[in-house]
């Protein structure tokens, strides 16, 4: 859709109602905000081919414990895979393709 700017922390205040969360395919860039972590119920969370260069892959993600499918494709992403992603107990895919992790 060709949205641009930074990811508002507000929908974190979706925190029962989201299951899935898609914001591919646009040119999102910043951090990723902390209060996505309240979106508990979340299942699909999808950021594939944005541009979050110099940002990590953040630890909150860890604490999305209802995700099945995290996809972070093409982001341009550095650092490591956070240990909290290890608590993701449900997660079935998870795409890191074409970052710099
Ligand atoms: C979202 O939640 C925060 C508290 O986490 C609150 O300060 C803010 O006003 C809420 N925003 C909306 C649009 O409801
Ligand atoms: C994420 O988005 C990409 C690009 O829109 C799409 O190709 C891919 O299938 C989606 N992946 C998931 C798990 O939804
Ligand atoms: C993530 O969960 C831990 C406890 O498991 C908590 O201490 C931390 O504040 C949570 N982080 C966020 C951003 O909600
Ligand atoms: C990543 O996305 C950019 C544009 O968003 C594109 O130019 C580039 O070819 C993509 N790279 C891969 C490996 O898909
Ligand atoms: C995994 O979850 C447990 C329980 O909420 C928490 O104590 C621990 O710090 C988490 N581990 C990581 C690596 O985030």
């Amino acid at each position: 859709m060709e949205l641009k700017g930074s990811i508002s922390p507000q929908l974190g205040n979706l925190s029962i109602i989201l299951v899935e969360l898609d914001l591919s395919d646009n040119n999102f860039y910043g951090q990723i905000p902390e209060d996505l972590a309240r979106l508990r119920n979340l299942k699909l969370f999808n950021l594939s081919y944005n541009d979050f260069h110099d940002k990590q892959v953040p630890t909150w993600i860890g604490n999305l414990s209802s995700l099945v499918q995290l996809n972070l494709q093409n982001n341009s992403l550095t650092g490591f895979i956070p240990l909290s992603l290890f608590n993701l107990s449900s997660l079935e895919i998870l795409d890191c393709n074409f970052n710099f992790i």
